[in-house]
């Protein structure tokens, strides 16, 4: 008998990578020291109501302004996922409060989660605040609920009780197995606020990793549920899918945006058409390859191993 000192397990590994990498770890408070009017703080590839030639037409504060408040919208959101729906699930599996046991290195995996993302929570707010303080400019009111909170809302209702904390499970493997991507499409742009990089960089290291441990726990739980339980979820994930990709929230956070910079009702509507697309999420795969990163997601942690499950989501377009 002995311990490998070669090859340590998989978990302390991944301590070891926190301890060094992660952000609350490793990276400094980002202050906001200065700001310049030619410099805007939200991905222009990321509005595209910014881009619109009715908003572009009132000019450069203008347009400006929309994307300030596009941050702040950013910004809220982080926080609300963090504390409200990832660190709801990731105290749960930690604490061994589902009904399904989790090992006990996963469950230590996880901890590093709630860790990390309460700290996000953390920077979301402090550099809002920031920036609210130096621009002067307060943010609209703010949505108070995320689309991921009404996706698992719509799916919960589809299922017995005793699926329900498996299923708010899922969705947050599933979020944080798509939040990456979301953040590495924020590419350096011309302009763009470098505090705004800094703290969108800090959060995107530590989502990597927790891609990893969202995958093992996806996995794990996968493989204590029984075969009726899986069918019961996996045939209402693609419609769990549609309601969680579905950009309703920022249509209407967009247009309240476009009121406050002058555009008429019918100018907001003529902008809101040329940039949200009505589309279900067969067509929204072809424009947004987020819904093939989540499917591969699934099928990698074995959830489209069942021909039921596969069924649906082949009748659905998704595969
Ligand atoms: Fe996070
Ligand atoms: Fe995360």
């Amino acid at each position: 008998m002995g311990i490998n000192v070669d090859t340590p397990p998989a978990s302390s590994r991944r301590q070891a990578h926190w301890e060094k990498s992660s952000s609350i770890r490793s990276r400094p408070r980002r202050v906001l020291r200065g700001w310049s009017p030619d410099e805007h703080f939200y991905p222009i590839a990321r509005q595209p109501i910014a881009l619109h030639a009715l908003v572009t037409a009132k000019g450069h504060d203008a347009r400006q302004r929309v994307l300030l408040q596009s941050l702040y919208k950013f910004l809220n959101d982080i926080a609300f996922v963090e504390t409200r729906v990832v660190n709801e699930v990731a105290l749960a599996i930690a604490n061994d409060r589902l009904p399904w046991p989790f090992p006990a290195d996963l469950r230590a995996d996880v901890l590093t989660v709630l860790i990390d993302e309460g700290y996000h929570a953390y920077v979301a707010i402090d550099f809002m605040e920031q920036v609210r303080r130096l621009t002067g400019v307060d943010p609209l009111t703010l949505p108070p609920t995320l689309a991921i909170e009404q996706a698992i809302a719509n799916a919960l209702v589809k299922l017995p009780a005793e699926l329900h904390p498996a299923l708010r499970t899922i969705a947050v493997c599933i979020a944080e197995n798509s939040v990456t991507k979301e953040l590495i499409d924020v590419h350096r742009e011309e302009g763009l606020n470098e505090t705004f990089h800094a703290v969108n960089s800090d959060h995107m290291v530590d989502e990597v990793r927790h891609c990893l441990i969202f995958a093992d726990v996806l996995r794990h739980l996968w493989s204590v549920l029984t075969t009726d339980q899986r069918r019961a979820i996996g045939v209402i994930l693609p419609d769990f899918l549609g309601d969680y990709l579905n950009l309703s929230l920022q249509k209407q956070f967009d247009m309240k945006i476009l009121a406050t910079i002058g555009l008429s009702a019918a100018e907001i509507e003529t902008v809101i058409a040329a940039t949200h697309l009505e589309q279900d999420l067969a067509t929204y795969r072809n424009v947004n390859p987020i819904v093939d990163k989540v499917v591969t997601f699934l099928r990698n942690c074995g959830v489209l191993d069942d021909q039921v499950i596969r069924a649906t989501f082949a009748e659905k377009q998704l595969i």
